[in-house]
């Protein structure tokens, strides 16, 4: 079904003098945004005294933007606990690794498995909903916010403990179990009871990964229940929203394909620049794109959150300009704004929402850009913001995103495992997602990203940088797909309770495989190991990681001193080292050969991804490009740019039907 994509903005009423907050709406629509986001963090506003509401500010607020003809997204005030709730209910309060708890005087200062917690946020969001759930203008109502950043999805309180202990004894039936599953005949960790067991932290020395991993399950667990809390409550009260969350950029400390189950669709936070500061980029890209990002950054978030989201998702805070919370903050260049805003229509966006309308000049956020400056003139964003808003006007409708023919498997689980037990410093999952996916997307291929055990049927290629546990389901669909399969190193390296395979890795994909992993073994970060492809001779090399294989037939590449790196079994091929974007640039040409994909040679830092009938193109690059010949079909009409693109520039054309 076709639909307009919608623009919108976050605005904090309860920052600015209600004298102004006509002016605000009617200047938000003059400018092309059709919706507005609120009350996220305003939970001391709403309820200045226990049980005492105060709802005009935030009806007036409401009926203000309503009128200028705005829609609304409402939040729910979940991530700010007020003074008086935390000094009424101090267990409310998380409690660090260290065992510190975390104090007062931010924001998510509270642990997820707190009964008191859970008790007050049903009471709050009850409330909120029952007021405005059948509000004509509130078409979507968010979640909290940003569930688990700063460090908050793992809270090592004593009412974490208690609902820890309750988790594994459902999970396990037996403490008998447990300890067979867990190991712990191994330094005698045994225990005699679930009560016995503790959280993983404050140990001398490592605690038991099989420990780790599942207190790691247990958060995420608690998380999504917390989040379905809301959901239903919402839903009790405003039966015809869209109900959606705000998730990160970067972040995996909790599955979000789980969350999304909840959801009506979900959402993202895209900080372009802060990530690609803060986030796991090479050197040399964090000074090529400083002011554009990383060229895959927004693209691989968008792709994954579109399968968080069943298909949909939308952008419900983008970056307008400098923020204040990375290492640097710098400005980005001209167009960007309107690049990131388009690209994610590109990918599917039903809405992409600025983060914020003004600079705030009070508090932890003062530094932080908005649409307008403090002053109330327009900041370079929200002219880019005015620029995207009419071309998506002239675009019109677009139909729903579709359907790739290469997809990219990403495991939340097996991120926790890594992150659990690295086994090497340089080995960093979240840097071969993107190199994996930026192999793909530099290629010109609109990629999908799937979760493990999704029905592959219809796609042409599936890239799977590493999947450690082994799981039957995924081998199944493994095999009813005709599709290419990649594996990457590591797959199949442990038993769904963490142990190593008694056939050793990668386990049940061994007869598929025609390979099994002798020993493997981890490389510092600029180690070497040089190899050759066997075909031409080509050099190629290894890095960070090798699986040594006993293999059934020749490898592709292989070490100068004999260590195979690249394999194929029918349509399968197994990569035993973390590739570099040499070997995976040639291994994506082979594949896309064999599979009958069309590619194009992108020029450095340009992205191409369609939407229906269109084609949209973006230059993250700091200078200009041209589109390589081929990209525009004979008869394809030019709606935006032209073939060459200036930086931060896009381009967007109509395919001719039928070709
Ligand atoms: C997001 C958060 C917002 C705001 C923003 C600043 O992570 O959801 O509330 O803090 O960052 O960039």
């Amino acid at each position: 079904m076709a639909s307009q994509p919608v623009l919108g903005v976050c605005y904090y009423p309860e920052h600015w003098d209600p004298a102004g907050w006509k002016r605000d709406a009617d200047s938000m629509a003059a400018l092309g945004l059709q919706r507005v986001r609120i009350g996220e963090f305003a939970w001391a506003r709403v309820e200045p005294e226990p049980g005492q509401f105060d709802w005009n500010w935030l009806d007036e607020a409401v009926e203000t933007l309503a009128g200028a003809g705005l829609e609304i997204m409402m939040g729910t005030p979940t991530a700010t606990p007020p003074k008086w709730l935390v000094d009424r209910y101090p267990d409310v309060l998380a409690v660090d690794r260290h065992g510190r708890p975390r104090r007062f005087g931010s924001r998510r200062h509270y642990c997820l498995s707190s009964r008191s917690y859970a008790r007050e946020a049903a009471r709050i969001t009850g409330a909120v909903a029952a007021r405005y759930g059948r509000h004509p203008a509130i078409t979507h109502w968010q979640t909290d916010n940003e569930l688990g950043c700063h460090d908050t999805v793992r809270s090592y309180s004593s009412e974490a403990a208690r609902a820890f202990r309750l988790w594994l004894q459902s999970r396990y039936g037996s403490i008998d179990t447990l300890n067979q599953a867990w190991g712990t005949v191994f330094w005698s960790q045994t225990y005699q009871s679930f009560d016995a067991v503790d959280l993983p932290c404050l140990t001398v020395t490592e605690p038991n990964p099989a420990h780790v991993m599942d207190f790691k399950r247990f958060s995420s667990d608690v998380l999504v229940a917390f989040n379905a809390m809301q959901v239903e409550i919402i839903r009790g009260h405003a039966p015809n929203v869209v109900i959606l969350h705000n998730s990160m950029g970067h972040f995996f400390q909790f599955d979000h394909f789980e969350l999304g189950k909840d959801l009506d669709t979900v959402g993202w936070d895209s900080y372009p620049l802060g990530f690609l500061d803060v986030g796991p980029y090479p050197k040399a890209d964090k000074q090529d794109y400083l002011r554009q990002g990383h060229p895959d950054f927004a693209g691989f978030h968008h792709d994954l959150y579109a399968r968080c989201g069943g298909g949909r998702f939308q952008v419900i805070e983008q970056q307008p300009g400098p923020v204040n919370w990375a290492h640097h903050n710098p400005a980005p260049l001209p167009g960007m704004v309107a690049l990131w805003t388009l690209e994610a229509v590109a990918h599917g966006a039903e809405a992409v929402q600025y983060f914020r309308w003004r600079q705030v000049p009070i508090a932890q956020e003062q530094m932080h850009a908005g649409l307008e400056r403090i002053d109330g003139t327009r900041a370079p964003g929200g002219e880019e913001a005015r620029e995207a808003a009419e071309i998506l006007k002239s675009l019109g409708p677009l139909p729903e995103r579709g359907r790739a023919d290469v997809a990219l498997m990403v495991t939340y689980e097996g991120h926790w495992l890594f992150e659990t037990q690295p086994q090497g410093q340089s080995w960093n999952y979240e840097r071969m997602l993107l190199d994996w996916y930026g192999a793909l997307r530099r290629k010109g291929l609109d990629v999908d990203v799937l979760a493990p055990g999704d029905d592959l049927s219809g796609y042409k290629l599936v890239m799977v940088p590493s999947l450690p546990f082994v799981d039957g389901e995924v081998l199944e669909r493994f095999e009813q797909t005709g599709a290419h399969i990649v594996l990457g190193p590591r797959t199949f390296s442990r038993t769904p309770t963490g142990a190593i395979p008694p056939d050793l890795a990668p386990g049940s994909l061994q007869a598929v495989l025609g390979l099994k992993v002798l020993h493997s073994e981890s490389l510092p970060v600029d180690h070497v190991e040089p190899a050759r492809w066997s075909r031409d001779g080509t050099l190629a090399k290894a890095q960070i990681w090798i699986d040594h294989v006993d293999a059934q037939s020749a490898p592709l590449v292989q070490t100068e001193s004999g260590a195979g790196l690249v394999y194929t079994a029918g349509r399968y091929a197994y990569v035993a080292t973390v590739p570099d974007t040499a070997l995976l640039d040639r291994m994506v040409a082979g594949l896309c050969d064999r599979a009958g994909i069309a590619t194009l040679d992108l020029p450095k830092g340009l992205r191409m991804r369609r939407r229906g009938g269109l084609v949209f193109a973006m230059n993250y690059g700091a200078g200009p490009v041209r589109l390589p010949d081929g990209a525009i079909g004979t008869g394809d009409e030019l709606i935006v740019g032209t073939a060459a693109l200036p930086p931060g520039g896009v381009s967007i054309w109509r395919r001719t039907p039928g070709v």
